[in-house]
């Protein structure tokens, strides 16, 4: 009776705790969030983050692609992270495409292990791709926490929602503002492209085919070299989205749309395109960042915040995910 009553006790002062933090923080999202409950999530994402990208540098343009293709379709609920036929990682954009599943998993492992069914699996994305832009050498920004994993995949969305190289930039800055977002965070977020990779499939649109004499807007001498890496494949050869610098997060990605040297056709229509939006906005957003490297800094970190705020999963919403492969 004693014992059960303990418990009883315990139970209700463990509930009135969850209540009173749950009133206390309301229903948005905060830096500290697991100040009190798991107070080394930002040490061990950091740590898992660090040591993937001393066996692999590119994982952290990986990491910070996936947060973004996560945020994009049913906001940022982890929900890209869920195995199945009707994943979104098979989804189109995303298929053979989308990497760093393993290393959330592993960071999953360990948060499990130290505060289990604390943290979900969407903070774990958001705090991996701000230390990937971290260690690439890009601003920091302290991320704000306390989504809650989404229960359901949503593989349409992702075909439907997210960007695609091939789409002008009107469309582009159009999908951008479905979800909350302007036309200069498409600008600054396209910076993310100063890391990472991409596959021929992707750019060789651009490239003088049988079809086609070539992007007039792609640099001559970088059409060739890209043309020789893509003969012949099967679209999956990779090259820098960066061609001057690329696994630094720096400014260079501006410069490069300046003299042609973009990679994707949606990169350089951002200062190339004749659409009204180019001429009006993108193309002067290109240049100011291209001179001004602490603008895009400090623009980057509050593009990021914006992004990581897509109608996030709070309060009783959704659940903390025990792998972040599978729901509950
Ligand atoms: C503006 C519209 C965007 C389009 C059309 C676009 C398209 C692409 C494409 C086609 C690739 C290469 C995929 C492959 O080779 O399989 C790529 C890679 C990448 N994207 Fe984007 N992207 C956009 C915006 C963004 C944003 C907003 C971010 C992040 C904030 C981002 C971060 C990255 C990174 C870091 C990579 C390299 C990933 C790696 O190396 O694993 N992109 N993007
Ligand atoms: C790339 O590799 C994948 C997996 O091996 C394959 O299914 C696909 O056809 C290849 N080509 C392209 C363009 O994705
Ligand atoms: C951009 O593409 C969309 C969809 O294909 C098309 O409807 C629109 O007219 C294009 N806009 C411009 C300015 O080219």
């Amino acid at each position: 009776m004693e014992y059960s009553h303990c418990r009883l006790l315990l139970v209700c002062t463990v509930l009135a705790m969850c209540l009173c933090s749950r009133g206390a923080r309301g229903d948005g999202l905060t830096t500290n969030f697991y100040d009190y409950t798991c107070p080394r999530v930002n040490t061990v994402v950091q740590q898992h983050v660090f040591s993937a990208m001393r066996a692999e540098r590119r994982m952290g343009a990986s990491l910070l692609r996936l947060h973004f293709h996560d945020c994009f379709v049913n906001g940022c609920d982890g929900s890209i992270l869920l195995d199945g036929d009707d994943g979104e990682k098979f989804a189109r954009p995303n298929k053979n495409s989308v990497r760093g599943y393993e290393v959330i998993d592993a960071i999953k492992v360990d948060l499990e292990r130290m505060c289990p069914e604390v943290v979900s699996c969407a903070d774990a994305v958001a705090l991996a791709a701000a230390y990937g832009v971290l260690f690439s050498g890009g601003p920091y920004y302290r991320v704000l926490l306390g989504r809650r994993d989404g229960l359901v995949a949503n593989k349409a969305g992702a075909e439907k929602g997210l960007p695609s190289p091939f789409e002008n930039i009107s469309s582009i800055v159009q999908k951008f503002s479905d979800v909350g977002l302007d036309t200069t965070d498409v600008v600054v977020l396209s910076g993310a492209h100063t890391i990472g990779r991409a596959r021929c499939a992707l750019f060789s649109n651009r490239l003088t085919s049988t079809t086609s004499s070539g992007d007039p807007t792609l640099d001559a001498t970088m059409a060739a070299n890209l043309q020789s890496l893509c003969a012949g494949g099967d679209g999956n050869q990779t090259t820098a989205l960066d061609v001057s610098s690329a696994d630094a997060f720096d400014k260079k990605y501006y410069q490069n749309l300046l003299t042609k040297k973009g990679l994707l056709s949606s990169d350089q229509g951002l200062f190339s395109s004749d659409e009204d939006v180019v001429a009006s906005t993108t193309r002067a957003l290109v240049q100011k960042y291209s001179v001004d490297g602490e603008q895009f800094f400090s623009d980057f970190r509050a593009s990021m915040v914006k992004m990581g705020s897509i109608s996030p999963l709070t309060g009783n919403d959704g659940e903390i995910r025990c792998k972040c492969r599978v729901a509950n």
